[in-house]
C-alpha cells in the first residue's frame, strides 16, 4: 500500500501502447491499492453530496469499476455503455473516433427512464469521442446527466473542452 494523498501518484505511464506515440495512462495500478482505490471513488463522490442521482452509468471498461463502487456508495443503480455487440438487448448505438481508432458506443434501450438524473463516469478523457457519444446515448432516452466525473484528463486532446461545451458539468480529479 502506498502513503501518497495524490491519486495521480498511484497512475503509471505506459509508453507506445496499445501504439507507438501513445502514453496510455494506466489505472490498474490505482485499482489494485486499497488506499488509492478509496482515495479515487471518495474524491469522485464529494462533489455530488447531498445532490440527487438516480443512477450512475459507466463507460467500458473502466468506467464499470469505477462506476460499480460509486453507485454501490450511492445505494442507486449503475447501467453499463458498452461497445458495440456486447449487450445481449435491444441497444441504441452511436458512432465516435477516439485517440487511437474508431468504435460504436451501444445502451440498452430501456435501461433510464425519463428524467432520471444521471451521474456519468469513466477513467479517463482524452478526445472526448467515447464522453460525447456516451452523453448522446444517455440523452436520446430522455436521461438528465449532473455531471461527467473522470480520474485523468489529458487536456491536450481537448476533450474537456469538447463535453463542457455540450453543456455538461465535467469533474476530473488530476492532468
Ligand atoms: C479509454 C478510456 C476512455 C476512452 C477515452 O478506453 O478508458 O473510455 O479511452 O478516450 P476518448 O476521450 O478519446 O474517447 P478505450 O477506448 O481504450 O477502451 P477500453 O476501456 O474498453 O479498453
Ligand atoms: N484512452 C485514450 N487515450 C488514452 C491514454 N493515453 N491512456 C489511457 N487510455 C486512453
Amino acid at each position: 500500500m502506498r502513503r501518497s494523498n495524490d491519486v495521480k501518484d498511484y497512475i503509471r505511464t505506459i509508453v507506445d501502447f496499445p501504439h507507438e506515440g501513445i502514453l496510455f495512462r494506466d489505472v490498474t495500478t490505482l485499482f489494485a491499492d486499497p488506499r488509492g482505490f478509496r482515495m479515487a471513488i471518495d474524491q469522485m463522490l464529494h462533489p455530488f453530496a447531498g445532490e440527487r442521482i438516480d443512477k450512475v452509468i459507466g463507460l467500458e471498461a473502466r468506467g464499470f469499476i469505477l462506476g460499480g463502487a460509486i453507485a454501490h456508495q450511492l445505494s442507486v443503480g449503475f447501467v453499463p455503455i458498452r461497445k458495440k455487440g456486447k449487450l445481449p438487448g435491444t441497444t441504441i448505438s452511436e458512432e465516435y473516433t477516439l485517440e487511437y481508432g474508431e468504435a460504436i458506443m451501444e445502451i440498452h434501450d430501456d435501461a433510464i427512464q425519463p428524467g432520471e438524473k444521471i451521474l456519468v463516469v469513466d477513467d479517463l478523457l482524452a478526445t472526448g469521442g467515447t464522453a460525447e457519444a456516451s452523453i448522446k446515448l444517455i440523452e436520446r432516452l430522455g436521461g438528465e446527466i449532473i455531471a461527467c466525473s473522470f480520474i485523468i484528463d489529458l487536456p491536450e486532446l481537448g476533450g474537456r473542452k469538447k463535453i463542457e461545451d455540450m453543456g455538461m458539468n465535467v469533474q476530473v480529479l488530476c492532468e
